[in-house]
């Protein structure tokens, strides 16, 4: 068993950023769970089918040549052999995705696959469920957070147009891996700190967990 590093919080919570530095410190794979519920939103868009549709998205989703796979040391998307980047975004994505990431039926299909990463490799996987469902056994999970005030100063700076507050409610109160901080997981508010301070308090209890296991 490889170890599977457990990065959870809320929109603009600075995950993406301290995940990838800590996989990069650890040598290990950074997956981001959130670009997956993303791509699957922006496919069912670009596709014209309604967002209540779980049977129309499934089948699309078997149809099309979309790959979760592997850049260097960090997943990607690829559909018709592009990656998906820029467009994961978008205003209409961050609108929607909560909508699409509440269907079961498509968790269910995405956490076989951030599972699958794992079974080869060490991974830092960052999302809202990863501590709670996709790796409930793991001793390494970590919930991060700020102030609104300072997430939403964050998702401003990167000039994106994101209803932070209205996505991590939809997320908290949906009935299926809601958002939601797993009883042993380290809390992290990350307010007053800067990314190198984070990076340090969980690099610091991943190498003490990982002596001990
Ligand atoms: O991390 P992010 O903002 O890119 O995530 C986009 C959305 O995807 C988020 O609002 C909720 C959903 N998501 C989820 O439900 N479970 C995950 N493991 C990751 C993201």
């Amino acid at each position: 068993m490889f170890p599977a590093i457990a990065i959870d919080g809320p929109a603009a919570s600075g995950k993406s950023t301290i995940a990838r530095l800590i996989a990069q410190k650890l040598g290990y794979t950074f997956i981001n769970t959130g670009a997956m519920y993303r791509a699957v939103t922006w496919l069912t868009l670009s596709h014209n089918i309604s967002l209540d549709d779980t049977p129309a998205i499934i089948r699309l989703l078997a149809s099309l040549p979309v790959e979760f796979g592997k850049k260097g040391t960090e997943s990607i998307i690829l559909y018709q052999g592009r990656e998906l980047e820029e467009e994961l975004t978008l205003p209409e994505i961050n609108q929607n995705v909560s909508t699409i990431a509440a269907i079961p039926e498509i968790r269910a299909l995405l956490v076989q696959r951030q599972r699958q990463y794992n079974e080869k490799e060490p991974v830092v996987m960052e999302g809202r469920d990863i501590g709670t469902v996709v790796f409930p056994k793991t001793p390494f999970k970590y919930f991060v957070t700020a102030s609104e005030a300072v997430r939403e100063a964050r998702r401003k700076a990167q000039g994106l147009k994101d209803s932070i507050q209205e996505r991590d409610r939809k997320d908290a109160k949906r009935s299926t891996a809601p958002l939601i901080q797993a009883p042993d997981a380290l809390l992290v508010d990350t307010s007053d700190l800067t990314i190198d301070q984070v990076v340090a308090i969980l690099i610091e209890d991943i190498q003490r967990k990982l002596i001990h296991s």
